[in-house]
């Protein structure tokens, strides 16, 4: 927040700063949403939906579970949410009891724990590491699962790693999970932002699986707020029930434009903007290497760089404000997702244009040459 706010001031006052501090798509909906979204308005669907959301979404979406993901998803699983903050308090609410633990990875996003909090449970730090990809291994859980342990909520493509988890590591830790009546809490945001490795679902893994998911990053609608929960059949009338109490429905009219984001039209669009993400990657990892930034787990996901920039300074949040004053450049500080090595780390939002990526690659090379 110091550094967008600050950011902010610097742009007052006339400079030219490079955002990568900002996790959310410099794409703005596809055509084809955004006049489904008009048509709704227009012709007044705006009221209340139902609680778990409008049927045709939840069709779309269990259509694309099995044309994509080659996973079988009934409609009545899915329940449309405010974004995957809403799908995530929902699942917090469902799942956590005063004093149950969530396993949560650490770096993380931060609203993983602040929503455990929320209802009284201990977001148990779990230490992820470099060379396992920063994502969770089963040892790691299985070291970490205690007798309040409740489940494990990760997220692949992680923010702020943008590493993907193996999905066999993943199936593993399923099991491990399910054998001790535990829940996976799979964050797949992201899901679909992938380069080089196959997108993919925890859904049909074994045991108690919910998966959480949003219009927000691949679909490019993050102020539409809408996302979804898929969760095993006994759970969803539960959630319904306290959906309806907290939210009442989704967004209405996000709800009706969001039936096109699964049209073969969009989801073309939507596949150009994924390989445009793959060429900014592609761009910044060598880029910041070769400015003296180590990139310790090759991203394969999201669209994020987490860097370790100890070569330079031990304490990110001195580097991303010095960043931003001397050369114009907004990152995110590592400390910002956590204690686990993160005052030696940064997190590089590539969601601006590779002319952009290319003056801040320039802009960061001086910088990091006038550490040394
Ligand atoms: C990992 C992760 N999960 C959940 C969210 C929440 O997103 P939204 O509520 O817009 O769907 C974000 C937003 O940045 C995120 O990065």
């Amino acid at each position: 927040m110091d550094v967008l706010s600050r950011a902010h001031a610097l742009e007052a006052a006339g400079r030219h700063v490079v955002h990568m501090e900002i996790g959310e798509p410099d794409f703005t909906a596809p055509p084809a949403v955004v006049e489904a979204g008009v048509r709704a308005l227009r012709d007044g669907r705006t009221a209340y939906t139902a609680t778990l959301g409008l049927p045709a979404l939840r069709e779309a979406i269990a259509a694309h579970y099995a044309a994509r993901f080659r996973v079988t998803v009934a409609p009545e699983r899915i329940a449309i949410t405010a974004g995957a903050s809403g799908a995530l308090l929902l699942a917090a609410a469902l799942y956590v009891d005063p004093g149950d633990e969530i396993l949560v990875p650490d770096p993380g996003y931060p609203g993983y724990r602040h929503c455990v909090r929320a209802f009284e449970g201990i977001a148990r730090a779990l230490p992820v590491t470099a060379a396992a990809g920063f994502q969770p291994t089963l040892d790691m859980v299985r070291a970490a699962w205690g007798p309040r342990t409740k489940g494990l909520l990760l997220g692949s493509p992680s923010n702020p790693t943008g590493t993907v988890i193996a999905p066999g590591e993943l199936r593993r830790i399923a099991g491990f999970i399910a054998d001790r009546g535990g829940v996976l809490l799979a964050d797949e945001i992201y899901q679909g932002l992938v380069y080089g490795v196959q997108p993919s679902s925890a859904l049909g893994l074994p045991g108690a699986v919910v998966a959480l998911n949003s219009f927000s990053k691949y679909f490019c609608m993050t102020g539409w707020r809408l996302g979804w929960i898929v969760l095993p059949e006994q759970a969803v009338r539960g959630l319904e029930k306290l959906a309806q109490h907290l939210f009442i429905c989704a967004p209405t009219a996000a709800q009706h434009a969001a039936v096109a984001a699964f049209l073969p039209g969009t989801l073309a669009v939507l596949e150009e903007r994924r390989r445009e993400f793959e060429r900014r990657r592609d761009f910044l990892v060598p880029a910041l290497e070769r400015a003296g930034i180590a990139v310790p787990a090759r991203p394969s996901g999201a669209f994020y760089v987490y860097a370790d920039c100890s070569a330079l300074c031990d304490d990110s949040k001195r580097f991303a404000l010095e960043l931003l004053e001397r050369e114009a450049v907004a990152a995110t500080p590592g400390i910002d997702f956590g204690a686990n090595g993160t005052r030696r780390s940064m997190r590089f939002a590539y969601t601006r244009s590779l002319g952009e990526l290319e003056e801040a690659a320039q802009r960061l090379a001086r910088f990091c040459a006038a550490r040394r």
